[in-house]
């Protein structure tokens, strides 16, 4: 079985591929999985990150892979992946274009497109997704797709366009994630948003087992069962 491969991407900016990536990542190493986490940011915000977990929990493996390496090492040693890793976890910088796009999705089978319930957001979400289905490896369903609502406040006007907008796409839209602080304290003390496990967060936990469940499914057939997150309509 290749090591599954799972890239967090969207070009806009501030969207929350990081806090998901490490969310995610710290997830997994939780129930003892080995993890790569790629940073390719020159901001380094994974790096630091992980500079700011305690030793007292599973430990995470993270790569600054947008710095390349002096003559000590080559890039492919920097790249590597050891066998014995669970997942690899790729953060990618806001601003990637086409073509950075399409060398992305050579290496990678799972791209997590997190969406922030904004007009510009949405807008710039379509243009995206209209690059990302224009790649070879994305025409050819060789890559595993999944939309993610960011940042999400109950019954607004902004989400209530994102979720017409996410569901008009033939992508699986498979979660909307609550706009909380919880998930600015889990970044500030090099956590995942899934480590607390309390009453006050109940809620994030239900919320990210459609898309851990997702992951969890190899058949690339599978379409995420979607339910809008919020019952209550706004006319
Ligand atoms: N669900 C959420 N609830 C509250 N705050 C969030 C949530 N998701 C992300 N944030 C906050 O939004 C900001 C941007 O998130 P993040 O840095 O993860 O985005 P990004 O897409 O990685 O940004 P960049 O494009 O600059 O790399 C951060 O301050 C983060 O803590
Ligand atoms: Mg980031």
């Amino acid at each position: 079985m290749p090591i599954p491969r799972i890239l967090f991407c969207n070009a806009k900016g501030g969207c929350g591929k990081t806090t998901l990536a490490t969310s995610l990542a710290s997830y997994y190493a939780g129930i003892g999985q080995r993890v790569r986490l790629f940073d390719y940011d020159s901001q380094g915000s994974s790096l630091h990150w992980r500079q700011r977990r305690s030793d007292d929990l599973p430990q995470i493996d993270v790569v600054d892979a947008a710095r390349r390496p002096g003559t000590h090492m080559t890039r492919s040693w920097q790249m590597r992946v050891p066998p014995e890793t669970d997942k690899v976890i790729i953060d990618t910088p806001a601003g990637i274009d086409r073509t950075e796009l399409a060398g992305m999705l050579q290496e990678n089978d799972w791209l997590i497109i997190p969406v922030l319930p904004s007009p510009i957001d949405i807008q710039a979400a379509a243009y995206f997704i209209r690059d990302l289905l224009l790649t070879g490896k994305a025409r050819k369903k060789q890559v595993r797709i999944a939309v993610v609502a960011n940042r999400v406040r109950k019954n607004t006007l902004t989400y209530h366009a994102l979720e017409r907008f996410l569901f008009t796409l033939k992508l699986p839209f498979v979660t909307s994630l609550r706009d909380t602080q919880l998930y600015n304290h889990a970044m500030q003390n090099g956590q995942g948003i899934l480590d607390r496990k309390t009453a006050q967060n109940r809620i994030d936990h239900e919320q990210w087992a459609p898309l851990t469940r997702w992951l969890d499914n190899a058949d690339i057939s599978v379409r995420a069962a979607v339910t809008p997150l919020f019952e209550e309509k706004i006319s």
